[in-house]
């Protein structure tokens, strides 16, 4: 397949992609709104854990929901995290909803076989980025362990941080990418995913960190666009450091659901919420990304 996509155009011109996760469909008007009266770039994205968790429904329904709301100059649609093993180790049979997502005109796919040992990631990544490229698009793939808040015990934060634990290896990083062929990984230097449980869904988020040299290290291993997982909650600071090492698009679901729900509650009305997911988003695009105005300079490099 042609890999100028816009991720990698991103990428080479040092700067990123932030990609909007809609657990709740009516959130997807306000943030593609903004995303267009912005004049920027963004992916909207859909995972199985939300539309099992969440109101999103599937891939079909936010597909019909994109097509209905979407403009092609300022947003693509992605499908984020199809697991192989799921988060409770039940296994998923990935590949009917890998090919479901394609033939509904998915923009670019994800396939997440980091719980599987190297080996078996590889192979799993492999397959589907033969399919994804077979239909002319990008797939993203993940290596590493990026822990999610709420899933069970973990240990604080800093301890976490300071060992180490689940960061993406740079040699298995290296030889993944080769054997995969994929276009994009996902990888893991710190970040954590925000919760999604019941119990913890509504807390405010673990301020991360991000490990920048080892993040430079993948980088100069793998030579394709990174990507960062559980966007919301990292200093800023750290999130443009890291665009300068590598990372080409950034995930980011908690900041604005938890806009929205709380919009839901204060403000009593959807209209409320989707108010607050617009200002939300408009902040992440304009003041925390710095990212608007800049997809003619995208389109223009990947077209
Ligand atoms: P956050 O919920 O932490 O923003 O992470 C989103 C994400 O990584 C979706 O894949």
């Amino acid at each position: 397949m042609g890999r100028m996509d816009v991720v990698r155009a991103a990428w080479e011109a040092g700067t990123v992609i932030p990609a909007f996760n809609v657990p709740h469909l009516p959130m997807l008007a306000p943030i593609v709104q903004a995303v267009i009266d912005q004049d920027a770039f963004a992916l909207i994205e859909t995972a199985r854990i939300e539309w099992l968790t969440f109101e999103c429904y599937g891939p079909a329904a936010v597909r019909e929901a994109f097509e209905r709301f979407s403009d092609p100059q300022h947003v693509r649609l992605h499908l984020d995290h199809v697991p192989v093993v799921a988060e409770d180790d039940e296994a998923v049979d990935y590949l009917p909803i890998i090919t479901q997502a394609i033939h509904l005109g998915y923009d670019s796919v994800m396939i997440d076989g980091s719980r599987l040992h190297l080996d078996a990631n590889i192979a799993a990544t492999r397959q589907v980025v033969c399919v994804a490229h077979d239909a002319g698009i990008p797939c993203e793939a993940e290596l590493g362990a990026i822990l999610r808040e709420g899933a069970g015990p973990l240990p604080p934060y800093a301890e976490l941080f300071e060992s180490g634990l689940g960061f993406t290896d740079v040699e298995q990083a290296a030889r993944f990418v080769a054997e995969t062929d994929c276009d994009w990984l996902s990888v893991a230097v710190g970040n954590l995913h925000g919760a999604v449980s019941k119990a913890f869904k509504d807390r405010k988020k673990t301020t991360a960190r991000l490990n920048l040299d080892h993040l430079a290290r993948l980088r100069a291993a793998t030579g394709v666009p990174l990507v960062l997982h559980g966007g919301s909650g990292i200093p800023r600071t750290y999130v443009l450091e890291a665009i300068q090492r590598g990372i080409a698009k950034i995930n980011v679901a908690t900041e604005v659901r938890q806009a929205f729900e709380e919009g839901l509650r204060s403000g009593g009305s959807l209209e409320a919420a989707k108010a607050a997911v617009y200002e939300r988003t408009t902040w992440l695009i304009r003041d925390y990304f710095g990212v608007a105005g800049q997809r003619h300079q995208l389109l223009e490099a990947s077209s």
